[in-house]
C-alpha cells in the first residue's frame, strides 16, 4: 500500500501538498508559484517539501495522481528547493582541496577514533531503550527503502565499478531471499521494538534532520551530474557501518533488546566488513581511475554525508542528553 501524505509545515510543503491533491495537468506547462524568499535550507519546510518531491520516484502516496512524478511544474519547483539544499551543504563542506583523492578519503574513514562520541557510542554506554528506540524512528526512513537511493546510481556505472556496486546491493537486497531484504529485516527490528513498521509511518514526527539525510541520497542518486558523490556517499555509508552497527549490537545486548533488534545490526557488522574493501578498491578505485574528474566527486560525497549526520547526530545528543525527546512526536 502507498504511503499517506504529510501534514504541510510551512508555505513550501503546503505548496507541494495542495498541488498532488490535485490531478496532474498533462496536455500544459503550468509553473508552480512557492517563494523560497529566505527559507532555511535545513528547515523542516523545505526538507519536507523536498523529501515528498522524491517519495514520488520511490513509492508516491495513496491518492496523489502517478503523473506528478515528471509534472514539468513540480519539477521546476523541486530544483529550486535542491539548490537552495546543495548551496547549503557546498557551503558546509568547505573548499575541497585541488589534490583530494578518494582512496585517501576513504582510508579517512575507516579510521575510527578511540574516543569517538555521537548517537551509537551514547546508545551503547548510556542510552536508554527509549532513546533507542526513537533512533529506530530515525533511521526507519532509510532503512525502509534502504539500498534503493544509491540504487539510481547504477545505470550511471561501467565495468567493474558496475559489477562490483551491483554486487554489494544484491546483498542490501537479501541477495535473492524477500525474507532477507535489508528493508525488511528493519521492518522486523520496528515490530520487535513495539514500533509501526509501515513504510514512512513517522514521516510527521521526525525533524528535518533526519529527513535530510535521506534528500541527500535521493538528490545524488537522481542527478547523473552527481554520480561520483553518490558513489562517495555509497562507499562512506559502507565503510562506516560496520563499527558503527557493532556499537549498537553492544547496545542492544546491555539493553536486552529482542532478538530481530540486535541481529539487524549483527549482519551489518559482518556484511559492511566485507563490503567495505569492495567498496574501496572495486567500486570507488575503479571508477576513479576510470574517470579522474570524478575524484574529488566522490571526496565531496564522503564529506557532505558528514555534514547531514553531523547535524542529526548533534540534534540526537541535545536532545537527549538535556533529557528531551529527539523526535516531533515523542512515542507513547
Ligand atoms: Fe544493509
Ligand atoms: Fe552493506
Amino acid at each position: 500500500m502507498e504511503p499517506r501524505l504529510p501534514n504541510a509545515r510551512g508555505p513550501l510543503s503546503m505548496a507541494v501538498l495542495e498541488l498532488l491533491t490535485e490531478r496532474a495537468p498533462r496536455s500544459h506547462l503550468t509553473r508552480v508559484e512557492a517563494s523560497l524568499g529566505d527559507a532555511d535550507p535545513y528547515g523542516l519546510d523545505l526538507q519536507l517539501a523536498l523529501y515528498v518531491c522524491y517519495e514520488l520516484h520511490y513509492r508516491g502516496f495513496a491518492g496523489v495522481d502517478p503523473g506528478w512524478e515528471w509534472n514539468p511544474g513540480l519539477l521546476h519547483l523541486r530544483n529550486q528547493l535542491e539548490a537552495e539544499f546543495l548551496t547549503a551543504v557546498r557551503r558546509d563542506v568547505g573548499d575541497i582541496e585541488p589534490d583530494a583523492r578518494a582512496a585517501d578519503e576513504t582510508d579517512r574513514l575507516s579510521v575510527e577514533p578511540v574516543d569517538g562520541s555521537g548517537p551509537s557510542y551514547y546508545l551503547r554506554d548510556t542510552g536508554t531503550w527509549e532513546q533507542m528506540r526513537e533512533y529506530f524512528v530515525h533511521r526507519s526512513l532509510y532503512h525502509l527503502k534502504e539500498g534503493d537511493p544509491h540504487a539510481w546510481a547504477i545505470p550511471r556505472l561501467i565495468g567493474q565499478a558496475k559489477a562490483s556496486f551491483v554486487a554489494v546491493e544484491f546483498d542490501e537486497y537479501g541477495g535473492g531471499r524477500g525474507n532477507q531484504l535489508h528493508q525488511q529485516l528493519f521492518a522486523d527490528l520496528m515490530e520487535a521494538a513495539g514500533l509501526d513498521s509501515t513504510y514512512l509511518r513517522y514521516l510527521n514526527d521526525v525533524p528535518a534532520e533526519a529527513l535530510s539525510v535521506v534528500n541527500l541520497m535521493s538528490m545524488f542518486g537522481l542527478h547523473r551530474d552527481l554520480r561520483g558523490a553518490a558513489i562517495g556517499h555509497f562507499a562512506s555509508t559502507e565503510i562506516t557501518s560496520s563499527p558503527g552497527s557493532r556499537r549498537l549490537v553492544e547496545a542492544l545486548e546491555r539493553l536486552d533488546a529482542p532478538e530481530p533488534c540486535i541481529g539487524f545490526y549483527r549482519e551489518h557488522i559482518e556484511a559492511d566488513a566485507v563490503h567495505e574493501q569492495v567498496v574501496r578498491t572495486d567500486v570507488v578505485g575503479d571508477l576513479v581511475a576510470r574517470e579522474p574528474q570524478l575524484d574529488r566527486d566522490v571526496v565531496f560525497g564522503i564529506r557532505a554525508r558528514d555534514v547531514v549526520e553531523d547535524r542529526l547526530a548533534a540534534h540526537l545528543m541535545d536532545c537527549w542528553t538535556s533529557g528531551r525527546s529527539s523526535l516531533r512526536r515523542p512515542l507513547s
